[in-house]
């Protein structure tokens, strides 16, 4: 069935959808989904692009469905930085990569993560002084960044974070670019955005190699990420197994994936939590029960409002805010047959806001989250909420990136609370990902602990007197 007969605009002059997919998305899609409904079309070039609103039908393409899709435009493109990578790649690469990284990612194994994430917050935090403006998505990328460098790589690349970056950013400026029909040609052009991005990708590249220069010079097997890319590629590296280039896809994919996308729901959370002085008091109450020595994994267990604030962040400014499957053959979805090779898009930005299935959806209510909040009501649509994605393709870094958030929000809300620079614009910069673009400028106050000062548990009063680096766990 030929676009044209799905709901959705008529274009008006050549070009108009997709400079408005690259310039206002946030805008354009959502407007889209109001006025045609859940399956709503328009066209890029020749290309039928279909989005997708309901729960369902997220479901349906995701999961039920997964394997007669491959990834949309967006991701084919990404490959220009991220090449064949665990979230480029496809059918049985993508299997046996997957595979690979799997373990890496086991809760036994993430649980020994959790003792490097709370303390590099613990040390980020320390940095900061009191009064002194900061940008903190910045601060939060470089914090991530070094999180998942010592955890998946065993590396220290905190001191490099500031121009990783910024290579990065550079990078993700470009690719955006690039998203119009025909976008991939300027990349073959010698412009001076070509430069900037291939420089960008030498610098990233130049990281991402040294860290495995220096693991392969040192010869041993640490049991972590970059140990089991590197044992497959030696021992699968007679070309059917995992190629130099191979390598570097998969760890370059892991570094970004697994470092961007968290900033981002930090940064957003620390936004919401200085917009809202009483959600930001219960944040503080349920951290300020926990003593101020360092945080740990067996303290996820009694931070369930630091998680809802987590969820209901993500709900809100969900850092992958679009998913793209391209489809390999027909597919039927409400009455419409899509011609292979459609292109579907399913937007967590548009499905997280629907007042269908979110009361007061635009309101930022983290209890909604607690156990009897409307977020656990069974009539409530699974796949209404899918920041990390569904089936196959699922995020491979979600518990990971669960215990990050959490563990990061209340470690740093231990000392700081973070007040937005007056007349700060906010404003989201849906790219890759759901950025901020003019950054968050917020001012640190440090937090004063009053129950410290008139509890008198044992704990409270050594923590008064000596500030231990240690807590006991329960
Ligand atoms: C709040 C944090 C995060 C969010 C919201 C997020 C979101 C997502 C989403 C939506 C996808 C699926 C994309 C698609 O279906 O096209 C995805 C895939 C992926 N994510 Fe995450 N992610 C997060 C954190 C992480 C972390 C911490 C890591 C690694 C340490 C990671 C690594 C990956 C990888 C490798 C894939 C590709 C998986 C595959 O296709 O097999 N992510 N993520």
């Amino acid at each position: 069935m030929p676009v044209a007969s799905l709901p959705g605009p008529r274009r008006r002059y050549p070009g108009e959808f997709a400079l408005a997919v690259v310039r206002r998305p946030l805008e354009f899609l959502p407007a889209l989904a109001r006025d045609y409904g859940d399956v709503a079309a328009f066209g890029i070039a020749s290309q039928p692009i279909v989005l997708l609103s309901h729960p369902d039908q997220v479901r349906d393409v995701l999961v039920t469905h997964g394997r007669r899709f491959h990834k949309g435009r967006g991701l084919e493109r990404a490959k220009i930085l991220l090449g064949q990578g665990l979230l480029t790649s496809e059918d049985e690469l993508h299997l046996r990569q997957r595979r690979l990284a799997q373990p890496a990612f086991h809760r036994a194994r993430i649980a020994a993560y959790g003792e490097t994430m709370a303390a590099y917050a613990r040390r980020r935090a320390s940095g900061w002084t009191e009064g002194a403006e900061l940008d903190v998505s910045t601060e939060m990328a470089a914090y991530t960044l070094a999180v998942v460098g010592k955890t998946l790589f065993d590396a220290d690349i905190e001191a490099e974070a500031h121009e990783i970056g910024q290579a990065l950013s550079t990078a993700i400026r470009t690719f955006n670019l690039t998203v119009v029909p025909w976008g991939e040609l300027l990349l073959h052009l010698p412009l001076p955005m070509t430069r900037r991005f291939k420089r960008a990708r030498e610098r990233l590249d130049a990281t991402i190699y040294d860290m495995i220069d220096r693991r392969r010079a040192a010869g041993d097997d640490r049991g972590d990420l970059l140990s089991m890319l590197l044992l497959a590629h030696d021992t699968e590296g007679d070309g059917t197994g995992m190629s130099d280039v191979q390598l570097r896809d998969e760890a370059m994919t892991l570094l970004l994936a697994g470092h961007e996308t968290t900033a981002n729901a930090l940064t957003w959370a620390w936004y919401l939590l200085s917009q809202s002085p009483e959600v930001e008091a219960r944040l503080h109450a349920e951290v300020d029960a926990l003593g101020d020595g360092a945080l740990g994994v067996a303290d996820l267990a009694r931070l369930p409002f630091t998680r809802a604030v987590l969820a209901e962040t993500m709900r809100l400014y969900p850092p992958a805010w679009i998913v793209g499957r391209r489809a390999l053959d027909t597919y039927e979805v409400g009455g419409y047959r899509l011609p292979p090779r459609s292109v579907v898009l399913m937007s967590q930005w548009i499905v997280h806001r629907d007042p269908r299935w979110w009361p007061d959806a635009e309101s930022f209510k983290p209890e909604r989250w607690l156990p009897g909040g409307s977020a656990s009501d069974p009539a409530r649509p699974r796949f209404s909420y899918f920041p990390f994605g569904a089936g196959t393709r699922v995020c491979i870094g979600e518990q990971f990136a669960w215990m990050e958030g959490i563990l990061a929000l209340a470690t740093f809300a231990q000392r700081w609370r973070l007040r937005l620079v007056p007349g700060h614009p906010v404003v989201p910069q849906p790219i890759v990902t759901l950025r901020t673009r003019y950054g968050m400028r917020m001012i640190p106050e440090r937090r004063v602990d009053r129950s410290r000062f008139t509890s008198s548990t044992p704990m409270s009063r050594s923590a008064e007197a000596g500030r231990p680096d240690r807590r006991t766990p329960p």
